[in-house]
């Protein structure tokens, strides 16, 4: 009996993490979220049931255990170094002589890799599972922060000995590489702490390192933190001949590895990938800071040897920061959809690497005070990717500097504003504030929420300064007529706008959920929210402990959807909705409709007729399901021509086959 309870959580974690891999790793999912977590949920009541068979590298176990009380230090196995950077051509040709001399060959070849804007970590594995993550600290000891570090979905808890086979199958080896946070990750983790009340993190690296010293691996886990892996070694040495060996190896063992990097044979190939990713670095989903050149020989690392902070076989070029000098003409509050008030710098306009940028964010006023800036300074200010421009530090104080103070009274509704005790932000309090309606209409039609993307900036102030809409819910009741007499309004676009803001009714439950704009309630919440309750009327009514037992809500998230719908405002405009006609329902309705209602497909193999993706499509439609892997919950595997092992799975587990014939057959029945 244990003995197949076992087989089944064993084949249960490869599956998953076959899965993790393709998703995190791979960015290639083959099964929707909803199959993924109904495998890692049927995981955890396996291991609920039998706890004596939970080992510390399934899937299950990334978050747990309590909060450390601190990280124990740790002696690096070899020195982690640094790199020495250059900043021309010029030097980096210099340094290239330099290697060839040392190494008394011409014929060297390089790897360039990009240079990620992380923190680097020590990955030790024992037995093929993830032992200990180190960070780098001074080289030679660094931080234990191994619970945080099991939190990164792109860091496998273990590898199976045979991905290893080239290197002998050493169970015990050791992975460097870059932790980091995306642009996106990273705006979500500051606008979390800015409506926390706390202060926002500079940028991604420094976000990505406070992060990793947090002592409550659940709050890393909320974070979404990346690893990439760039070095193996085995017995305290580089495990392979190349380094572009190394990393084709780290990527066959499930490591995420950078995709964008180059075997360079001259140096005019070098050039060629560092002018190449100048230009597409601005369009990468984190930031980099330059390449890093490596000879790819690792034999000739030995005998190039290092310096005592860096090695001489590798080198950093560094791109230069797009920062640039300029005045700043005035700052003023900008009200947000929450009410809170951002403090914005208006720019005299500067040219930052092709971008002339006129204004830049000022958070708070914690960071006003942390810069010491006034009204008149010469500050520098810096482009950071997606990121609005930043102001980094004074340059040059003005004689006769202005402070800047937050007003007392809403600069657009004149309502008070007030700072709550524990808070950086300070906030309008007047619900009906004309700011906080554009910005939550604005939030409403966004592209993530109901996407209405006739709905822009311009009508929407005209809209409210009419008092036409005074809620997102009269967006439903707009005529034509009423739209056309806007200015820049025609009746095509009036017309077109009208039926945009019909179709929005059918947005699934997760986008009205993001839409309404709670408070700390983002997309991936609402999404977990919508999969949990399936019902906006169920997460009206839940109380607080059963809002917090939804995937990535604590306490403080519970009591905000809460208050949300206590508030008489948010329940009219919410039963408004629902007499427009929005989708407050998901999942029940959707199976209930359908001549394929309920009903279970897995494909697999080659089909004649269509694609796979269309036979999906046709098979959704048609209100039925298509999962990845075939379950006792299956009802159909489709089979076409050269099927995959999903056929014996289908075989073994009695799960009805059919042909494309049959599926074809099923689809147009009535
Ligand atoms: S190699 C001794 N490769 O840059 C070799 N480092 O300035 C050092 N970094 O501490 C590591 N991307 O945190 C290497 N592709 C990459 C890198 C990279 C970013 C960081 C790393 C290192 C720092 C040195």
């Amino acid at each position: 009996m244990t003995k197949s309870i076992k087989d089944e959580i064993g084949k249960l974690r490869e599956e998953i993490r076959g899965h993790e891999i393709l998703y995190y790793v791979k960015n290639q999912p083959e099964i929707s979220d909803r199959d993924f977590d109904e495998l890692m949920r049927r995981l955890i009541d396996l291991e609920r049931a039998h706890p004596e068979l939970i080992t510390p590298d399934s899937p299950s176990q990334r978050v747990g255990g309590e909060p450390a009380k601190e990280f124990p230090s740790v002696r690096h196995s070899v020195a982690m170094l640094s790199l020495d950077n250059t900043y021309s051509v010029e030097e980096l040709a210099e340094w290239d002589r330099r290697v060839r001399e040392l190494a008394g060959r011409e014929d060297i070849e390089y790897v360039a890799e990009l240079k990620l804007d992380g923190l680097s970590m020590s990955l030790v594995y024992e037995a093929g599972m993830l032992a200990r993550g180190i960070t780098r600290g001074d080289g030679t000891e660094g931080e234990d922060v191994t619970p945080n570090v099991r939190t990164i979905r792109t860091v496998p808890l273990r590898v199976a000995p045979a991905k290893m086979k080239a290197m002998g199958s050493p169970g015990r080896f050791e992975v460097r590489g870059e932790v980091l946070m995306t642009r996106k990750a990273f705006e979500e983790a500051n606008a979390q702490r800015e409506a926390a009340g706390e202060t926002r993190f500079a940028n991604p690296r420094n976000s990505a390192a406070g992060t990793m010293r947090q002592l409550d691996p659940k709050i890393v886990a909320a974070r979404r933190l990346d690893f990439f892996a760039y070095f193996l070694y085995v017995n305290r040495r580089q495990a392979l001949a190349k380094q572009s060996e190394t990393l084709d190896a780290l990527e066959a063992m499930g490591f995420k590895v950078n995709p964008h990097r180059r075997v360079c044979r001259t140096f005019g190939e070098l050039r060629g990938f560092i002018d190449e990713y100048e230009g597409r670095r601005e369009k990468l989903e984190y930031e980099i800071d330059g390449i890093v050149v490596k000879v790819d020989e690792t034999a000739l690392w030995d005998e190039l040897g290092a310096t005592a902070k860096s090695p001489r076989w590798a080198i950093a070029y560094k791109y230069p920061a797009r920062q640039a000098k300029t005045v700043i003409l005035d700052i003023r509050a900008q009200v947000g959809r929450t009410g809170t008030l951002t403090p914005v710098a208006d720019l005299k306009p500067v040219d930052v690497s092709g971008v002339t940028v006129t204004h830049a964010t000022l958070h708070n006023m914690d960071e006003i005070e942390r810069l010491g800036v006034h009204i008149g300074d010469t500050v520098v200010i810096q482009r950071a990717g997606e990121v609005i421009p930043q102001i980094l530090k004074v340059a040059e104080r003005a004689k006769d500097g202005r402070e800047f103070r937050m007003p007392k009274y809403c600069p657009v509704c004149g309502g008070a504003v007030v700072r709550s005790e524990g808070e950086v932000a300070y906030r309008c309090v007047n619900v009906a504030c004309p700011a906080q309606l554009k910005e939550s209409l604005l939030h409403f039609a966004g592209r993530r929420a109901m996407d209405i993307d006739g709905l822009g900036e311009a009508l929407v102030d005209q809209l409210v300064d009419a008092k036409i809409v005074q809620d997102a819910a009269d967006l439903y009741s707009l005529t034509e007529k009423q739209l056309a007499d806007l200015e820049r309004m025609g009746e095509k676009s009036a017309a077109n706008l009208v039926l945009e803001i019909k179709e929005s009714k059918k947005a699934g439950l997760a986008r009205l959920i993001y839409a309404l704009g709670i408070r700390y309630v983002g997309e991936r919440t609402a999404q977990w929210l919508a999969e949990h309750f399936h019902s906006l009327d169920r997460i009206a009514a839940a109380k607080e402990e059963d809002l917090v037992q939804v995937e990535e809500v604590g306490p403080r998230i519970a009591r905000s959807i809460y208050d949300f719908f206590r508030e008489r405002r948010n329940l009219k405009v919410v039963e408004k909705l629902r007499q427009a006609g929005l989708r407050f329902e998901e999942e029940k309705a959707h199976k209930a409709e359908g001549r394929l209602a309920g009903k279970q497909f897995v494909l697999t193999g080659m089909l004649e007729h269509f694609s796979r993706d269309e036979a999906a499509q046709r098979i959704e439609a048609a209100g039925g399901r298509v999962t990845g892997s075939v379950s006792k919950k299956t009802d159909y595997v489709v089979v076409g021509a050269e099927p995959g092992s999903k056929l014996d799975k289908a075989r073994a587990l009695g799960v009805k086959m059919i042909g494309e014939g049959d599926l074809l057959a099923l689809l147009a029945k009535r």
